[in-house]
């Protein structure tokens, strides 16, 4: 009998936001994986700390810092090969993730490599979509609306044809694309009314009017929501 591997969402940053299916799953797994970057911490171990027992082997994913060669295949290739070891011996291996795992997850990774070969569960978690409209108070859609989610690096061209039919948009990714991302939303006359949120849920939150924040500052994890129109009763 080979392990299971579990796929575990641990939500956007407040330990308090996982859920108890992943917490039981952290409390029964011997193994726990995580990304993390090169040099530092990883958020996803952070934000599990508290649910994480004292003892459990951890298989550390480290992620090269040059976001040329992201994401790093022989990285996951590696942490592919621990874990497949891992479970051939019987033992649950438990891959925690920031947010969900299949929302841009990089679980997703793993899957691709493992999914074949051993059973494996997916824990969804609380993702950093659901957590920023709730810390803007901003409802995302409703009704028959459309909600597009795009990441910031696309090409401008792009962001911004699919901005022009967007009902919703959820803007991803931000870092260092903010001021392009910021420029097409004034051509689009979208600027105002744009939400941001950073670090949702975390102690270091920041919800602000898009059109107060400087494109200069804002981190990775962040979002940008726009909508058009009201929501209406
Ligand atoms: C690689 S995706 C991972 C998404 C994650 N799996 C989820 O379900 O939320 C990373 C992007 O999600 C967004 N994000 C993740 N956590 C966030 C948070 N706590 N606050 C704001 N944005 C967040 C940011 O746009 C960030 O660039």
């Amino acid at each position: 009998m080979t392990g299971t591997l579990y796929g575990v969402g641990v939500g956007p940053g407040d330990p308090d936001l996982i859920t108890l299916k992943a917490h039981k799953i952290l409390q029964m797994t011997p193994v726990i994986a995580y990304p993390a970057p090169e040099v530092g911490d990883s958020l996803a171990r952070s934000i599990a700390a508290p649910h994480i027992p004292h003892g459990r082997r951890e298989i550390i994913i480290r992620m090269p810092l040059d976001p040329k060669n992201f994401p790093d295949r022989s990285a996951y290739d590696q942490a592919a090969a621990e874990i497949s070891a891992v479970l051939q011996n019987g033992e649950d291996v438990a891959v925690i993730c920031e947010g969900d795992p299949f929302f841009y997850g990089s679980f997703m990774y793993l899957f691709d490599r493992l999914g074949d070969v051993f059973p494996v569960q997916v824990v969804p978690g609380i993702s950093s979509l659901m957590a920023c409209a709730a810390a803007s108070l901003m409802p995302l859609v409703a009704r028959t609306e459309t909600l597009s989610v795009l990441p910031a690096p696309m090409a401008a061209a792009d962001l911004r044809a699919r901005l022009e039919v967007a009902d919703a948009a959820a803007i991803i990714k931000l870092g260092r694309h903010a001021g392009k991302v910021m420029d097409v939303l004034k051509d689009l006359n979208l600027l105002q009314g744009a939400q941001y949120v950073a670090h949702a849920t975390m102690d270091d939150q920041q919800v602000r009017p898009l059109a107060e924040v400087d494109p200069t500052e804002v981190p990775y994890f962040a979002m940008i929501l726009v909508r058009r129109g009201e929501v209406g009763s």
